[in-house]
C-alpha cells in the first residue's frame, strides 16, 4: 500500500505541473527572469567573475598562476604541444596539456585538457557513474571539415620564455606563445589582433577531492557548514548547488574553464547568438547603456523572454567576431556546457602601436562550467573570411527544400484535419500564396508523438492528399519527450532498449512536459538514433506522406519541473557523459537524429529533409532552420526580430526567422501588416500563434489588410529565385542569406552597428522593414556611393554615402531600394505555391550602376532531392558591361555535357521572359534589340520609358525567349 506521504508528494508534483501548465497557457504579461540564473546564482560564473575582480583589483601584483614547462614543448606537422602547470594547495602541480594546431585554412585551434582527468585518476562522489574525463567529444558533433594541418607552419623562434610560430602562408600570421605566465598573442602582418590570457584570467578548476569539514557555529549561533577551503577559497558552490528547489549533486566538484580573450584595437564585437538586443554586443560589467550580467549560453525554454538582454535563450553559437574598419577577427569557443561571456571595452592602444593611443580594445572573458578548453581563432581579415572558414569547420547551411523558402502557415493549433483543409481552401479562395501548413502538438493522441488524435485527425491521409494536390506540404511537430504510459509502443520500445536519458543514479530519467510524465530519448546514443529512424517510416508513422515534414521543438530540452525548465545537470547520457557536459549540444543531437530519420524514411527515397528546430548549437545549420521561439505580438518584439535574424546570419546559421505576428497575444492589424512585410525578409518565414490567441490567417483580417498581407507575400514569392540563390551562396561559402551592413561593407565603420536594415543575398536589394506603430516613412542608411533606385517606382534615390535617405512606407508597402550594379531573378506570375511556380519563366531585373555596369546570378535545382550534388543544377552568371548583357554558366561548366535528369530536362523549356533594365541608358531607347544565343539570333521588343521627374529611365525587354540554361547575349545599344 502506498503511504499517504507518497501520495501527497504525488499530488504536490501534479499540482506544480498544473501550475506550470497554467502559466504556460497564459498570455504573456510579464517575463520570468527570476526563473533563470543570474551570474551570482551560478557557482562557476560567480567564481570566475570573482577571479577576474581579484585580478583587476591587484593589477600590479596579479600574475596568472599558469606556466608552460619550456622543456615540454614540441612542434610537429603544424602542431605545437606542451604542458601547462599550476601550483595547487599542497605544493603539487596540476598539469594541463595544451595543443596548438595551425590549420591549413589559417585558423588556429587551441585545446587544453587536464592530465589527471585524461588519465581518469580522480574519484567521483555519491557513487556517480559519470565519466571522469573532461568532455572532449563536442567536435564529433560539430566539426565536419577544415581540420587539415598547415605543415608549412614553422616555429621561427623558441627559447625558455616563448615560441613564435609563423603560419597561414601569404596571410602572414604569427602566434606568439609566452610561457610564464602562459599567454598567446595572435598577429597578422606583425600586428597584434587577439590575445589569450593577457589579463591573467585563464582558469582551469583542477579536480580535487572533497575534504569533509567540521561544521562551524555561525554568527547567530546556528550550525553552518564551513565553506572555506584550506587555502581560504570559498568552496560554497564547489560540491553541490541548488536553484529553484533543485539540487545539482556535482559529483566531480568544481571543474570550470575560463579564459580572457582580448580583441586588440577592436571596439565592437558581434555574434554569440542566441540573445535579444543589438548585434553590436553591449558591455556586461555595468555602466550607462551596458548590461550588468554576462551574456549567457545555456539553451533553455525561456518562456517569456526579455528584450535587449544577455539572458540565455533556446540556442547557442559560441562564435564571436570583432570588426573594425577593414579588419575582422573571431573566436569560436567549442564547449557545450553552460557558458557565460563578459565583455568590457577599454581605451588602450598599448598593443596596437599603429592604431594609436586612443584605440579601444574589447576585452572578453569566457567561462564554461565543464569540459576541455577548445578554441578556434579566425584572423579574417574580412567578415566573409570568418563566415567562410567557420563554415568550413562546422558545415554550411544545407540546401533547403524549395518549398521551405516560401511562406509557412502555422498556429497552435489547427484543430482538425477538416480545419487544415478549410484553411488550405480559403488561402486559395483569397489567392494568398503559401507552401506549408503546420500541426502543433494537439494533432497527437494525448501528446503521444507518432500518433494522431483519433477524433480530430481521423483522416490524415486525405488531408495530406488535398495539400499535395495543391503542391503544398504538411509539417508536424515531434518533440523529444516521450509520454510515459504503458500502452504506447514508442515508450515501451525506448525503455526496453534503454535508449532514454538516465538520471544521476543511472535510472531512466523522468520529468514533466506536455504529455505529463515523460522520458527523453537520448540522441547521443547511436542506437537511439537507429531506433528513431524506425519511427518515421511511412508504415510506422501512418498518415504521413512524402509531403510531410518536421518540426522539432522543446529540444533544449524543456522539462517543466526541471531546474531552469531543463534537465538536471547530473543526468547521464550515452557514454556516461553528464548532462552538464553536453547540454548545449542536446538540441543539435535531436535535430540530427530527426534529420537522419527523414532521409531514410523510405528505401530509395533521397529527399532533403526540412526540419525546424528551436534549440541549436554550432553545426545545426547543416540540418535545417531555426526560429526565435516564443515572442510576443508587440512592436518591440517585431523590432527585436531583425537583429536576431541578422546575427544568426553572420554566425553561420542563416536559415532563421521569428514567429510572424508574434506568438503570444493578439496583434492589431497594422502590426500584422508590418510583421508580414518584415517576415518577407526573414530567410524562414512562418506565421505562428499561441493556442489562446485569436485566429489570424491572412484572410481573417479583412480588407484592406488581407490585400496588404497578400501583397507582401507576393513580393516574397516573386523573389523566390533570388532567395534560393542566396541560400545557394550560404550553402557554398557560408554567406549570410540576409546581410547586415558590417558584412557587406566592412570598410564603413558607421554601418557596423546598424541592425535594422539588410541586403538580400547578392541582389543589391536593401530593405528596412517598418517596426514601429504609425510610422509611414523611414530613413535607410546608405553604405556606399553607388546609385539606388526605389524597388516599386524606380525612383532614383537622392543618396549620399554614409547618409540616410528617406523612403516612404504607406501601410501597404515595405521600404525596399535597389543598389545599382546588380542583376537578380524573379518569377512574376502570381501562383498559389512555389511548387506551382517550378517551371515558370524568369524575369531579370538589371539595376544599372553609376558606371553602367551590373552583375548577378541565378541558382536553381529541383529543390527537393540531392541530385544537385551530382551536377543537376543551373547556375547562371549575368553581367552587363560595355552595353552588352550576357548570361553564361557561372562555373564555366559545359552545360551540354551534363546528362540531364528529369528536372534539368524540364528546365529546357523554361525561359528568360522579361528583362527590366532600371537606369536604362538612352541608347536603349529603340523599338527592339537583337539577342544571340547558341548560334541563333532574333529580336526582342523594347518598351523604353525615359526618365521622368525623379524616376529613372527604365526599359522592359520582352518576350525575351532565351532558354534559362543557355548562353545568350543582348546588345543594349
Ligand atoms: C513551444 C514552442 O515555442 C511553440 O512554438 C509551440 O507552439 C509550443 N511549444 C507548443 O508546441
Amino acid at each position: 500500500m502506498r503511504s499517504s506521504v507518497t501520495l501527497s508528494i504525488q499530488w504536490a508534483v501534479l499540482l506544480s505541473f498544473f501550475v506550470v501548465l497554467f502559466c504556460l497557457l497564459q498570455p504573456a504579461t510579464s517575463v520570468k527572469e527570476h526563473d533563470f540564473k543570474k551570474c551570482d546564482q551560478s557557482g562557476f560564473c560567480k567564481r570566475n567573475r570573482a577571479f577576474a575582480d581579484n585580478a583587476a583589483a591587484h593589477t600590479s601584483t596579479w600574475s596568472s598562476p599558469y606556466h608552460i614547462i619550456p622543456e615540454s614543448a614540441n612542434f610537429k606537422n603544424g602542431q605545437w604541444q606542451a604542458i601547462i602547470t599550476k601550483t595547487i594547495d599542497n605544493g603539487e602541480r596540476a598539469r594541463f596539456p595544451v595543443t596548438i594546431s595551425l590549420l591549413k585554412s589559417g585558423v588556429t585551434r587551441v585545446s587544453i585538457d587536464e592530465e589527471k582527468r585524461q588519465r581518469k585518476d580522480i574519484n567521483l562522489r555519491h557513487g556517480s557513474k559519470a565519466r571522469k574525463e573532461r568532455y572532449n567529444e563536442a567536435e564529433n558533433w560539430v566539426i565536419v571539415g577544415g581540420m587539415e594541418l598547415d605543415i608549412k607552419a614553422q616555429v621561427v623562434f623558441q627559447d625558455k620564455s616563448k615560441a613564435n610560430i609563423k603560419y597561414g602562408g601569404d596571410e602572414k600570421l604569427e602566434a606568439v606563445i609566452r610561457f610564464s605566465p602562459f599567454e598567446i598573442e595572435f598577429k597578422r602582418d606583425g600586428e597584434s589582433h587577439i590575445t589569450f590570457n593577457d589579463r591573467g584570467l585563464f582558469n582551469m578548476e583542477h579536480w580535487r577531492p572533497k575534504v569533509e569539514k567540521e561544521q562551524a557555529e555561525g554568527e547567530k549561533g546556528q550550525v553552518e557548514e564551513n565553506t572555506k577551503a584550506d587555502n581560504g577559497e570559498d568552496e560554497s558552490t564547489w560540491w553541490d548547488e541548488s536553484f529553484g528547489g533543485n539540487t545539482d549533486s556535482k559529483p566531480r566538484g568544481p571543474e570550470s574553464v575560463g579564459l580572457d580573450i582580448s580583441f586588440v584595437g577592436y571596439e565592437q564585437v558581434f555574434g554569440i547568438p542566441e540573445h535579444t538586443g543589438p548585434i553590436s554586443l553591449r558591455q556586461t560589467r555595468g555602466g550607462d547603456g551596458n548590461h550588468n550580467e554576462p551574456y549567457r549560453l545555456y539553451n533553455t525554454d525561456v518562456f517569456e523572454y526579455v528584450l535587449d538582454s544577455p539572458m540565455t535563450l533556446y540556442g547557442a553559437i559560441p562564435l564571436m567576431q570583432a570588426h573594425r574598419k577593414d579588419s575582422s577577427v573571431g573566436v569560436f569557443w567549442l564547449n557545450a556546457a553552460e557558458t557565460w561571456i563578459d565583455i568590457v571595452k577599454e581605451k588602450d592602444g598599448k598593443n596596437s602601436p599603429s592604431l594609436g593611443k586612443d584605440t579601444h580594445s574589447t576585452r572578453t572573458h569566457w567561462f564554461s562550467e565543464a569540459g576541455i578548453l577548445d578554441i578556434f581563432v579566425f584572423m579574417g581579415p574580412t567578415p566573409r573570411d570568418i563566415t567562410k572558414k567557420y563554415g568550413e569547420l562546422t558545415g554550411y547551411t544545407a540546401m533547403p527544400q524549395q518549398f521551405s523558402v516560401g511562406y509557412h502557415q502555422c498556429r497552435w493549433n489547427y484543430i482538425s484535419d477538416d480545419d487544415v483543409k478549410d484553411v488550405d481552401r480559403r488561402m486559395d479562395k483569397y489567392k494568398i500564396p503559401y507552401d506549408v501548413i503546420w500541426l502543433d502538438i494537439e494533432y497527437t493522441d494525448e501528446k503521444k508523438y507518432f500518433t494522431w488524435d483519433p477524433h480530430s485527425f481521423a483522416d490524415p491521409v486525405s488531408m495530406g492528399e488535398q495539400l499535395d494536390a495543391h503542391g503544398r506540404k504538411l509539417v508536424v511537430i515531434i518533440d523529444p519527450h516521450i509520454k510515459k504510459v504503458d500502452d504506447y509502443p514508442v515508450s515501451s520500445e525506448m525503455l526496453s532498449q534503454d535508449l532514454a536519458v538516465h538520471n544521476k543514479d543511472d535510472e531512466i530519467y523522468e520529468g514533466w512536459c506536455w504529455p505529463g510524465s515523460s522520458n527523453w530519448v537520448d540522441c547521443f546514443n547511436p542506437k537511439a538514433n537507429e531506433w528513431w529512424k524506425t519511427l518515421f517510416k511511412y508504415d510506422f508513422f501512418k498518415g504521413t506522406r512524402e509531403n510531410t515534414f518536421l518540426w522539432n521543438d522543446m529540444n533544449e530540452p524543456s522539462v517543466f519541473n526541471g531546474p531552469e525548465t531543463t534537465m538536471p545537470k547530473d543526468n547521464l547520457h550515452h557514454g556516461n557523459w553528464e548532462h552538464r557536459d553536453v547540454h548545449n549540444l542536446n538540441g543539435l543531437t535531436f535535430h540530427n537524429a530527426s534529420w537522419e530519420a527523414m532521409v531514410s524514411r523510405k528505401k530509395g527515397e533521397r529527399r532533403r529533409p526540412f526540419i525546424l528546430t528551436r534549440s541549436f548549437y554550432a553545426g545545426s545549420q547543416r540540418l535545417g532552420a531555426m526560429w526565435t521561439g516564443d515572442n510576443q505580438a508587440s512592436w518591440d518584439h517585431l523590432a527585436a526580430s531583425i537583429p536576431m535574424v541578422l546575427n544568426q546570419g553572420i554566425s553561420g546559421f542563416p536559415f532563421a526567422g521569428a514567429d510572424v505576428g508574434g506568438f503570444f497575444g493578439n496583434p492589431d492589424k497594422d502590426l500584422m501588416a508590418r510583421w508580414y512585410q518584415a517576415g518577407v525578409f526573414y530567410p524562414f518565414m512562418r506565421a505562428h500563434a499561441h493556442i489562446d490567441s485569436r485566429r489570424r490567417e491572412p484572410y481573417m483580417l479583412g480588407e484592406p489588410y488581407t490585400e496588404i498581407l497578400t501583397k507582401a507575400l507576393r513580393l516574397r514569392y516573386s523573389l523566390l529565385p533570388s532567395w534560393y540563390t542566396a541560400f545557394f551562396h550560404a550553402n557554398r561559402d557560408g554567406s549570410p542569406v540576409v546581410r547586415p551592413m558590417l558584412w557587406t561593407h566592412p570598410s564603413e565603420e558607421t554601418g557596423f552597428a546598424i541592425d535594422d536594415q539588410l541586403f538580400l543575398g547578392t541582389t543589391g536589394l536593401l530593405a528596412k522593414p517598418i517596426v514601429e506603430k504609425d510610422k509611414f516613412s523611414t530613413d535607410i542608411w546608405i553604405p556606399d556611393d553607388e546609385v539606388y533606385y526605389d524597388y516599386a517606382s524606380y525612383k532614383l534615390m537622392k543618396t549620399q554615402k554614409g547618409k540616410k535617405v528617406t523612403v516612404d512606407a504607406p501601410i501597404d508597402s515595405v521600404p525596399l531600394i535597389m543598389r545599382g550594379g546588380h542583376i537578380f531573378p524573379r518569377r512574376d506570375i502570381p501562383r498559389r505555391s512555389s511548387a506551382a511556380m517550378r517551371f515558370d519563366d524568369y524575369t531579370l531585373v538589371v539595376t544599372i550602376s553609376k558606371d553602367g555596369f551590373a552583375e548577378g546570378d541565378l541558382y536553381a535545382d529541383d529543390g527537393d532531392t540531392f541530385e544537385h550534388e551530382m551536377g543537376q543544377y543551373i547556375h547562371r552568371k549575368f553581367h552587363l558591361t560595355d552595353n552588352t548583357l550576357k548570361s553564361i554558366d557561372a562555373e564555366g561548366r559545359n552545360v551540354k555535357s551534363i546528362k540531364a535528369g528529369s528536372w534539368l530536362k524540364a528546365m529546357r523549356e523554361v525561359y528568360v521572359d522579361r528583362i527590366i533594365v532600371v537606369g536604362a541608358p538612352a541608347t536603349l531607347n529603340q523599338k527592339e534589340v537583337s539577342i544571340e544565343s547558341e548560334g541563333r539570333t532574333w529580336t526582342v521588343k523594347v518598351d523604353y520609358h525615359a526618365a521622368e521627374k525623379d524616376r529613372a529611365a527604365f526599359a522592359v525587354l520582352g518576350r525575351v525567349g532565351a532558354r534559362i540554361n543557355e548562353d545568350w547575349g543582348i546588345k543594349l545599344a
